[in-house]
């Protein structure tokens, strides 16, 4: 008999939360025994979650304190950072294998953490035992750890974009745009997620500078001061579309980026290149990965052979939080890494 993973999920009402419910619902091997909430403890999970009510009837959410109690294996921390680190803490010191979507492991030095999130980091000695959470990176690290981060959206996004002309060595600069939706900024109602104030508007959050790039800085081993980050909020609820303008340090052929594009992730189970044509369909769209773990990765090259644009489209909550997470937690426990992870897309969406 198949013994599912019992998995526990704090920050159960969360927007990457309810991602975390909706794909282990159909997980085969993990099964959810613990929804964690400060502020709907013992309240159906469906109240929060309507699109879920059928598949969790009779679970409803936990406190903090009686989740502490349950004896899970595998444990999902959907918590803002800091909050997600101290609890992290407590659940390896209580046996569990803990994937943590928040920023809090993924650098690998408490300098750097400081750095990017002007605090302190709550248990800088957990940060050597972390793995960065992107499979497609770290797979063999990630079968052995107990503690994996998550992974930065746009970060995801732009590392995806970039990641075979950084193998090749061929980035002199990289300047990386990406274009993302508002469930970004998660469930809390805020003036950045407010509709009436951020409906039809094109507000550029971070104009040159972005915490995530330096995860992508780290992962790619790129130096910084030929890197910038622009990050725009557009009319989506979900979705990235990453457009990263590239000064290559030398001249090449559509087909040299072809031949990397396609050794880099023809292998990969999620990861696709874009079609050549039709033109439009060319540079990925997150339209076209809506709803799935997949990314689409594609690029165009001038005709000067010197700049490109390198570029991906994901779904933020899925492969950009959620599906990266439960990809990393199959690994951990020795199973298909696709498992759970292999609904199509919607579309259109
Ligand atoms: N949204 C994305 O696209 C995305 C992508 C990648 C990574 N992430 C990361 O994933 C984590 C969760 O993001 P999200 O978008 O799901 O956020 P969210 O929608 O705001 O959900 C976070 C949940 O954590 C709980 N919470 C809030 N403050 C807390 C605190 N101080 N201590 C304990 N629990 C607290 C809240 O539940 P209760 O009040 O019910 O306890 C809340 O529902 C964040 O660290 C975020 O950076 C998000």
């Amino acid at each position: 008999m198949n013994m599912k993973i019992p998995v526990i999920i704090w920050g159960a009402t969360g927007f990457t939360g309810g991602e975390l419910l909706r794909i282990i619902a159909r997980h085969p091997d993990m099964e959810v025994v613990g929804a964690v909430s400060r502020s709907k403890a013992g309240t159906p999970v469906g109240s929060v979650h309507p699109h879920l009510r059928f598949a969790y009837q009779d679970l409803n959410f936990i406190s903090p304190e009686e989740g502490g109690e349950i004896d899970a294996g595998l444990v999902f921390l959907a918590l803002p950072h800091k909050a997600a680190a101290e609890t992290a803490k407590k659940r390896l010191s209580a046996g569990q294998k803990v994937v943590d979507l928040s920023a809090d492991f993924r650098l690998r030095s408490h300098e750097q953490y400081r750095r990017w999130y002007e605090t302190e980091h709550p248990c800088p000695e957990l940060l050597k035992e972390a793995v960065y959470g992107l499979p497609e990176l770290h797979r063999s690290e990630i079968a052995k750890a107990d503690l994996v981060s998550g992974v930065g959206c746009n970060a995801t996004s732009a590392i995806f974009a970039l990641l075979p002309l950084a193998n090749a060595g061929l980035i002199e600069n990289a300047r990386i745009e990406c274009r993302v939706g508002s469930s970004e900024g998660g469930a809390e109602a805020k003036e950045g997620s407010s509709h009436s104030l951020r409906s039809r508007s094109l507000r550029v959050v971070s104009p040159f500078i972005h915490r995530h790039m330096a995860e992508v800085i780290q992962e790619l081993s790129l130096p910084e001061d030929k890197i910038s980050m622009t990050v725009t909020a557009v009319e989506l609820v979900r979705g990235i579309q990453c457009l990263a303008h590239v000064t290559l340090n030398k001249t090449l052929r559509e087909a040299d980026i072809w031949k990397l594009y396609r050794a880099q992730w023809s292998k990969e189970p999620f990861v696709s290149v874009s079609p050549a044509k039709p033109a439009h369909f060319r540079i990925p769209d997150p339209k076209f990965v809506l709803g799935s773990n997949r990314i689409l990765t594609g690029f165009a090259l001038a005709e000067d052979g010197r700049r490109a644009i390198a570029a991906s489209a994901i779904d933020n909550l899925i492969k950009g939080a959620a599906g990266s997470a439960v990809q990393s937690a199959n690994i951990m426990y020795g199973k298909e890494e696709t498992a759970g992870l292999e609904m199509m897309p919607i579309y259109p969406a």
